[in-house]
């Protein structure tokens, strides 16, 4: 039977390979995107390469657009089997992105989309995933929420202070934990996975990864056999950069 994935931020880089990689598995694809413009013209792309592609509207920080989207996704096909929680924002690493120079302002507007807006499309998302038969959640996550490896002072991120978004990661590393346990007794699979340091107009494409490879371990977490493990932190280690080397990261 063909199972349905809904990827949020699905109009752009990573986001956008993991709809078109998960398509290539046989998925349906929805493509959530905030942009209708952007939406559409993403899942015209993946249509014409062959995906079952299909534009949902859906802005995660909007509560009337999250609980359409769960409307369409329930009219449409009655039940989900992926929720991929794709769509971030970086707010700023530099200047008011620095701890002492952080502005409330840039951390509510990130924690807006990278964390409330998680949980919101999550539980508008539960009741369709529960009806399925071993639906999976994955996170989009990244290495630099992980506080063991920020605090290395021999490891990469080190150089690197700023609020915003490395705490938002942190936040939805918890919240993935935290879903994991409720539905422990499920057959509902919840992870967070990194897609590693990747070219999109996220970091102005500095990252030494495609964003084919970064969508690599995401959609690996979504396609491995029914009943594998949740509550998990997986995907790329800083320093594999070949684009086939996964592991489990550090908390
Ligand atoms: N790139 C990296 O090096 C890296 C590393 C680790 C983790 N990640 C994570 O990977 C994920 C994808 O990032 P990316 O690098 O592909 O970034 P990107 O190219 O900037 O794409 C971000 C996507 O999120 C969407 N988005 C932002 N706010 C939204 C909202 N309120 N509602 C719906 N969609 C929204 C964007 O839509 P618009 O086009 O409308 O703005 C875009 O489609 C993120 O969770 C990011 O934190 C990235």
């Amino acid at each position: 039977m063909t199972e349905t994935a809904l990827i949020t931020g699905a109009n752009k880089g990573i986001g956008y390979e993991i709809a078109r990689q998960l398509a290539e598995y046989g998925f349906t694809v929805l493509v959530g995107a905030r942009d209708a413009g952007r939406g559409e013209a993403a899942a015209a792309k993946l249509r014409a390469g062959g995906a079952d592609a299909r534009f949902v509207p859906l802005d995660v920080t909007d509560a009337d657009s999250v609980a359409a989207a769960a409307a369409t996704v329930e009219t449409g096909f009655g039940a989900l089997d992926v929720l991929v929680n794709n769509a971030a924002v970086t707010g700023a690493f530099e200047g008011d992105g620095k701890p002492s120079t952080t502005t409330l302002a840039t951390l509510r507007q990130v924690f807006e989309t990278n964390v409330f807006g998680v949980v919101a499309v999550t539980n508008a998302m539960l009741p369709l995933l529960r009806r399925a038969p071993a639906a999976r959640i994955v996170n989009v996550s990244s290495e630099v929420g992980s506080i063991t490896m920020t605090t290395d002072p021999a490891g990469p991120l080190w150089p690197m202070a700023a609020i915003p978004y490395p705490t938002s990661k942190t936040a939805l590393n918890m919240i993935t934990a935290q879903y994991a346990k409720e539905l422990w007794d499920t057959p509902i699979r919840v992870n967070a996975v990194n897609p590693g340091y990747t070219a999109t107009d996220l970091n102005g494409h500095s990252g030494f990864r495609t964003a084919a490879q970064g969508a690599e371990p995401i959609v690996a977490a979504l396609t491995r056999p029914a009943g594998g493990p949740s509550g998990q932190f997986t995907g790329y280690l800083w320093g594999a950069s070949d684009g086939t080397e996964y592991g489990t990261l550090p908390w």
